[in-house]
């Protein structure tokens, strides 16, 4: 598939889908606490998106996702399945929230912690989301993806962290998941050259320990090999003439 240019009209829809991801977000922040269920954030979320937003949660039977959110808890690295399982103080999760609406994705997730996080999750949440940040800031028309999948790991490895490499950003439009991949590791001056007008997302996941996955059973939850710790950040980024807007950025809030 090649990579698509978004028109001016359909950047202006891809606007109000990353808008309302991030809101998702930033509705579910004071649901997530000890004691409650990942499946009651998914039901919160899902009933968001569909009754307030009147969207659609793009996950929910996506390629048979059971859920219409994923929560990735501790030593999940991402596409965890919301169930009955409670969270305990000290737990760190990723929320993943993807909703279509008129036929566009926004595509975004952030860190959590149930009440106070250990040190160590406080730690890779920041380095993670560093490692996403410094791939955000350097997205222009003529960089390279190999550029910013350099800066990204070099970040991450410098802080003896470890980037995953079985999964990645993705171009995002019409589709859940278009060309490019965006890898989160690479060399400098290699890769797609980047124009205006294409949309895609920066996701990296960063682990504690080592970066080997393993898939469990479920066919979807994936965790860290050596059970280490894994966080991730991620925004849909829309390239502009001179630069790069975020569009799963809400006004008055940092990336
Ligand atoms: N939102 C995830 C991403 O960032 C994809 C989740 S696929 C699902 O690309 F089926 F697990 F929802
Ligand atoms: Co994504
Ligand atoms: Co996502």
């Amino acid at each position: 598939m090649a990579v698509t240019i978004k028109t001016a009209a359909e950047i202006e829809k891809m606007r109000t889908a990353g808008r309302l991801a991030a809101e998702v977000l930033r509705m579910i922040r004071p649901h997530v606490k000890p004691g409650i269920k990942t499946e009651e954030l998914d039901r919160i979320c899902h009933d968001y998106i569909v009754n307030e937003q009147q969207a659609i949660p793009a996950p929910l039977n996506y390629r048979g996702f059971p859920k219409s959110i994923c929560t990735s808890i501790n030593h999940v690295v991402c596409h965890g399945i919301p169930s009955g399982k409670i969270l305990k103080k000290g737990d760190s999760l990723n929320i993943d929230i993807t909703v279509i609406k008129d036929g566009f994705h926004g595509d975004t997730s952030k860190m959590f912690f149930a009440g106070k996080p250990t040190v160590a999750a406080e730690r890779l949440a920041r380095i993670s989301h560093e490692c996403m940040r410094i791939g955000i800031e350097l997205i222009k028309p003529g960089v390279r993806l190999g550029d910013i999948g350099h800066a990204i790991q070099k970040h991450a490895e410098a802080s003896n962290c470890s980037i995953v490499r079985e999964y990645c950003g993705h171009g995002i439009g019409r589709a859940f998941h278009e060309d490019p991949q965006v890898l989160h590791y690479g060399k400098p001056d290699t890769g797609l050259v980047l124009e205006p007008g294409m949309t895609f997302t920066v996701e990296p996941m960063v682990n504690a320990g080592k970066r080997h996955t393993r898939l469990l059973p479920d066919n979807w939850t994936v965790v860290t090999k050596d059970h280490s710790l894994s966080a991730q950040w991620e925004h849909t980024i829309l390239v502009t003439e001179d630069g790069h807007e975020v569009l799963t950025c809400l006004p008055g809030e940092q990336i």
